[in-house]
């Protein structure tokens, strides 16, 4: 009977798509471990550690800070479903795939949606995220910090500081930047963020952390009807999380799972990591341009972890990116929506964000993109060598380390 379904052999892939991204053997070894019932004090500590760790990631003190049993979808809908019902004025910013489904949740929960759009590939600038939210005035403002469809980074204190003036809560995505870019919701006035656990964090997918404002926490104490979602509902969850009472069989492996990514985290430290992410994304982007190649998003709304270098004319990405998996087990994913066939989506993010995935990357890119008849002007691994090399010598002259 074992012959018709031998245990699984997945293929190895370096996953240097938009997500998930590569998990350390840390989290692995986690998912092996004996799980524990969900009402067992011994998750209730492993949750309190994780309530801690995401706070520091968050850089927040928040009380109300929590993983929700789920992707980040759910994190999604929890920020909805909890903060906006049938009436409640939501103003999206939306430039790409995921704020348009925030618009889309929203609507589902009957609010009335005003929106601020651009085009995908462009970040909203100060002066009218701050217009919009003026003369709108809504009671929650909405925007993707880290628009993965796209690969750009919406400055976040601006709109912040817009919604606080018309005392409107602001709902942050932060699915992409968590762990993978400052995020510092204490210092932006974000009252909403939530993420994933698998990008920045470098965890399997399934976990969804959440962290609420004071502000944001007093509003949900004085909903007068509760949230129409039992399973979202942050209030039955800070029950579960904080007072031990039953709402969901929370999953044992998926919490050690998070708790030992968080930890891998702590251990590098916020500043380092992300000065490692971001000099790796300049890497890559130099390998990029020297091929001849351009990137979509311009200087300085370019996210660190999600790279969207533009696809060159009579180049079919499908190819590139099945070339990429079939030869090198390397996973790229490509543009969607009005995107599609016209960018690569590259993550360098979270544990997978190294010097030997950015010159493995460029040097797969190179051969495929040469295969389809397309003549790189140098080479791109060669281009970000140089680039590490350069900040080794700066950094020899001042006496730090690279
Ligand atoms: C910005 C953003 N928001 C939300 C999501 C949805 O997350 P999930 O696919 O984990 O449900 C994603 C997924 O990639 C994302 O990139």
């Amino acid at each position: 009977m074992r012959d018709r379904y031998p245990p699984l052999e997945p293929p190895k892939r370096l996953l240097l798509g938009p997500g998930p991204s590569p998990v350390s053997p840390r989290v692995y070894e986690a998912l092996r471990k004996p799980i524990v019932g969900h009402m067992d004090p011994y998750l209730f500590e492993v949750a309190a550690e994780i309530r801690e760790l995401l706070q520091y990631v968050f850089e927040t003190r928040n009380e109300l800070t929590l993983v929700v049993s789920g992707t980040g979808t759910s994190g999604m809908e929890t920020a909805i479903s909890n903060f906006v019902g049938p009436g409640t004025k939501v103003a999206v910013f939306v430039n790409g795939y995921f704020c348009e489904r925030i618009s889309e949740m929203a609507r589902r929960q009957g609010a009335e949606v005003v929106r601020l759009e651009r085009t995908w590939g462009e970040a909203f600038s100060p002066d009218e995220a701050r217009d919009f939210i003026r003369r709108e005035r809504p009671a929650v403002v909405a925007f993707v910090h880290g628009e993965t469809s796209t690969g750009v980074v919406q400055e976040a204190k601006a709109i912040c500081e817009a919604a606080h003036e018309v005392d409107a809560l602001v709902i942050a995505d932060t699915v992409t930047t968590l762990g993978n870019m400052p995020v510092k919701v204490d210092e932006t006035g974000i009252d909403i963020a939530y993420s994933c656990s698998q990008k920045g964090l470098a965890c399997t997918p399934g976990l969804a952390p959440v962290t609420v404002s004071p502000r944001a926490a007093e509003r949900l104490r004085k909903r007068s009807t509760p949230n129409r979602s039992f399973y979202l509902d942050l209030a039955l969850l800070e029950d579960y999380y904080h007072n031990r009472k039953y709402h969901h069989t929370a999953s044992a492996s998926l919490l050690y799972a998070m708790r030992e990514a968080l930890a891998d985290i702590y251990e590098e430290q916020l500043e380092r990591r992300f000065e490692r992410i971001r000099r790796n994304h300049r890497a890559f982007v130099a390998g990029i341009e020297a091929m001849g190649l351009e990137m979509l998003v311009a200087e300085p709304n370019r996210l660190w972890p999600l790279n969207t270098p533009r696809v060159p004319e009579g180049v079919d990405d499908a190819k590139v990116r099945q070339y990429l998996l079939n030869e090198f087990g390397i996973e790229v994913l490509g543009g969607f929506g009005p995107l599609a066939g016209k960018v690569l989506r590259v993550g360098i993010m979270g544990a997978g964000s190294t010097r030997e995935n950015v010159l493995a990357v460029l040097e797969a890119l190179e051969r495929a993109l040469t295969l389809q008849g397309w003549q790189p002007k140098a080479s791109g691994k060669e281009a970000a060598e140089a680039f590490y090399a350069g900040l080794n010598l700066s950094a020899a002259s001042t006496g730090a380390q690279a």
